[in-house]
């Protein structure tokens, strides 16, 4: 198949439009599984960008009842080096800002762990992967795009074979942290993320893209050349993708 026919649909809207039509995938997901006695397994991210979801998300909780008893999650990623209370660990970024909201307990919220020991990295990533698989596979992630084109923590040079693992941070990602961290000196150099293979694999997938500041790498993602010289662009031909951007991320 040539690059010119693998396309990435796109729906352009605003973060709040995004966030509502997001959430509610996700909770008729969960809804659907329910009723069939079958959990529902999500791929989440961090980072500004999916805070809207998240927000939505525990306003169904609270309003409408949604229940996530039946919901299994997997992170994208975690720097490798910070304890799990680290204010900058991606796990206490989603208890405080979705799982402690909605009561997603510990044994039902599976993120890598950033203070594995060196020795036991290979081991825990391949854990991570069985998990996956035990799981039933991936029903739905959610991913945002890094302005270098990384998904998860998949930087430019990852294959779309890779497999959940170690990896070296970006020069670009770890100054986007920088301020967040207080400092490049304290983002960490390494991290542990979900691979490509791992993430394609998901039976269906939503990316989102807001604000100027991802225009260059969301005109990559829909026209670049596929190749692990933007990460993001391996999505494209996927089988049930959707981009959701706003115009500025568009440049329209
Ligand atoms: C992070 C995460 C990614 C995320 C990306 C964009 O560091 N590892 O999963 O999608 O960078 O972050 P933001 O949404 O803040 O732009």
């Amino acid at each position: 198949m040539s690059n010119a026919v693998l396309s990435l649909p796109l729906t352009l809207c605003s973060p709040l439009q995004a966030a509502r039509e997001v959430a509610q995938e996700i909770a008729d997901l969960i809804r659907e599984r329910r009723a069939g006695g079958r959990m529902a397994v999500l791929c989440l991210p961090t980072g500004r960008t999916p805070l809207g979801v998240y927000e939505e998300l525990v306003r169904m909780h609270r309003d409408e009842g949604l229940d996530f008893a039946n919901v299994t999650t997997f992170n994208l990623d975690e720097f490798l080096g910070l304890a799990p209370e680290h204010p900058q660990s991606f796990r206490r970024y989603m208890r405080e800002r979705f799982f402690a909201h909605v009561g997603l307990t510990p044994a039902q919220t599976w993120i890598p762990f950033g203070d594995v020991a060196p020795a036991q990295i290979e081991a825990h990533c391949r854990e991570y992967e069985r998990e996956i698989a035990d799981a039933g596979g991936l029903d739905y992630a959610l991913l945002g795009i890094g302005r270098n084109g990384h998904i998860g923590f998949n930087e430019p040079g990852a294959t779309r074979e890779s497999r959940t693992r170690e990896v070296r941070l970006h020069e670009v990602t770890r100054a986007d942290a920088a301020k967040a961290f207080g400092g490049l000196e304290f983002v960490p150099e390494r991290a542990i993320t979900m691979g490509v293979a791992t993430i394609l694999e998901a039976r269906r997938i939503r990316v989102l893209a807001f604000g100027a500041d991802k225009r260059e790498i969301v005109r990559r993602t829909l026209e670049a050349p596929v190749g692990p010289q933007a990460p993001s662009t391996y999505l494209r031909g996927h089988a049930d993708v959707r981009l959701f951007a706003d115009e500025a991320a568009l440049g329209r």
